[in-house]
């Protein structure tokens, strides 16, 4: 440990499952698992994991069995709404909270229960991840507004396009933070810009929420958020459910996506009475104990307090930056002024001057056990955007993926800390780039042409040692 930290962010601020484990490392020792990759998801807090265990006892169908363990998990899963609501400043009398799998299904749903006239307009941004891109393409005409030298969103720019387009603008659709550069969305001022045009705001919560405090605000407010999406695996509760946070107004019309059992009032046989929100966009049986775990995870967050996780993430990504700088070689995505910290979340993705994104996460993991996503993290427009990759290059990347070979495909290096992340890992971030940058690394590392990834050549670790299912 460093002598230079502060106790505090030495500390895990939260302890969650498996947070102790060692892995099996290329030299043939075992090494602590440095869990660098929290953006992607994040591992279920012990509090979770074990209120799961306890409800799972209780678990039975919920709002149609009769029994005494049904109307026990119907409370639950009816609480577990009223704390995701809570958690987030939604007020259930104008609102409602639709659980589904994930943020991917929170937007896919909105892009469909969300009516839109052919001239109008999705505004966004080219720093959105694909699930914040992708469904409005296939509902609607979609507009995207650039991002700065630094990666943010251009808010000027925004407002111009409100300003052009006017009353055509049905809904400013924008990541509360970027998966790649963790650079944090202005929510108050694209909000009452959106609203002062006449459009709505909806906020891709899924980065924003682990690292936050969001509040969606009264529906009358003109900072408010008027759907929020977020997901349980990026908020330590990676059990699938994930929820949309919408007006009761606009649910109560229209028919789902999705139908089925338990969302209807009367079905005769040649018509339906839909339910009133939420059941009637919650097709079939729900995920109960994605639900209660998702509400766990939201009340030991509220416990430990939103603003210590900013401050712990906030101290960490200053460290952070400040330690990456002097990696050799090192090019760092996005804002990396360890002054600024605050206005980003603990997500760094970076590259390494001639050594293959790819290669760097497989020696990262293999030669000093520390996890992070390489590639594009699913957001290739800002990605591309971000690395200056001409549409010529573009077109050259796609003949070779047609061709089966990824190895161009662009990328970075991402690491990104939740509340169990400390000092220490970064230090062992840190030194595992230098030595990766100076050519210090043991193994040989084969690359893949049709994934496009790295493999470290004779370490072909023993996963049934560890977990099996057989
Ligand atoms: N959207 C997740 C990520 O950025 C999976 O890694």
């Amino acid at each position: 440990m460093n002598a230079d930290h502060p106790a505090t962010a030495c500390s895990p601020l939260g302890t969650v499952a498996g947070g102790d484990r060692l892995v099996p490392l290329l030299d043939g020792r075992h090494g602590r698992y440095v869990n660098l990759d929290s953006a992607a998801s994040t591992p279920a807090l012990c509090a979770v994991r074990d209120g799961v265990v306890a409800f799972l006892e209780w678990y039975s169908s919920v709002h149609r069995g009769a029994g005494f363990k049904s109307q026990l998990a119907t409370k639950a899963y009816d609480d577990a709404r009223a704390i995701v609501a809570g958690f987030f400043g939604a007020n259930l009398q104008d609102r409602t909270v639709i659980f589904g799998k994930n943020t991917t299904e929170a937007l896919n749903k909105l892009s469909y229960r969300l009516p839109l006239r052919a001239d109008e307009v999705i505004l966004s941004s080219v720093l959105e991840h694909h699930s914040n891109m992708l469904p409005w393409r296939l509902h609607g005409r979609v507009e995207l507004v650039d991002c700065r030298a630094d990666g943010a969103l251009d808010l000027d720019a925004l407002a111009a396009r409100l300003r052009q387009r006017g009353p055509r603008v049905r809904l400013v659709a924008v990541t509360g933070a970027s998966n790649v550069t963790g650079c944090i969305s202005p929510i108050a001022s694209l909000a009452r810009l959106a609203h002062e045009a006449g459009a709505e705001l909806l906020v891709d919560g899924a980065q924003l929420a682990p690292h936050r405090a969001i509040d969606m605000r009264a529906l009358d407010d003109p900072e408010r958020i008027d759907y929020l999406a977020i997901s349980g695996h990026k908020l330590y509760a990676p059990f699938g459910t994930g929820a949309l946070i919408a007006p009761r107004a606009l649910l109560s019309r229209g028919v789902p996506e999705y139908v089925g059992g338990g969302q209807v009032e009367m079905v005769t046989l040649d018509d339906v009475l839909w339910s009133a929100p939420p059941d009637r966009d919650e097709a079939g049986s729900p995920n109960v104990v994605g639900a209660v775990a998702f509400a766990l995870a939201l009340k030991e967050l509220a416990r430990l307090g939103m603003e210590n996780v900013a401050a712990h993430e906030i101290f960490l990504t200053q460290y952070a930056l400040k330690r990456l700088a002097a990696v050799p070689g090192i090019r760092l995505l996005g804002d990396c002024d360890p002054a600024r910290a605050a206005g980003r979340t603990g997500v760094i993705s970076f590259l390494l001057a001639g050594k293959p994104s790819f290669m760097v996460a497989a020696i990262l993991s293999a030669e000093a056990g520390i996890g992070v996503r390489a590639g594009c993290f699913c957001a290739h427009p800002y990605l591309l955007r971000l690395l200056g990759v001409s549409a010529a290059e573009q077109d050259l990347v796609l003949q070779q993926i047609l061709n089966n070979d990824r190895s161009h495909v662009p990328g970075a290096v991402r690491a990104s800390f939740g509340i169990y992340s400390t000092c220490d890992d970064v230090d062992a971030l840190a030194d595992a780039l230098t030595m990766i940058a100076e050519d210090r690394y043991q193994g040989v590392y084969d690359l893949d042409l049709p994934s496009g990834t790295y493999t470290p050549r004779g370490f072909a670790p023993d996963f049934a040692g560890y977990f099996s299912l057989s």
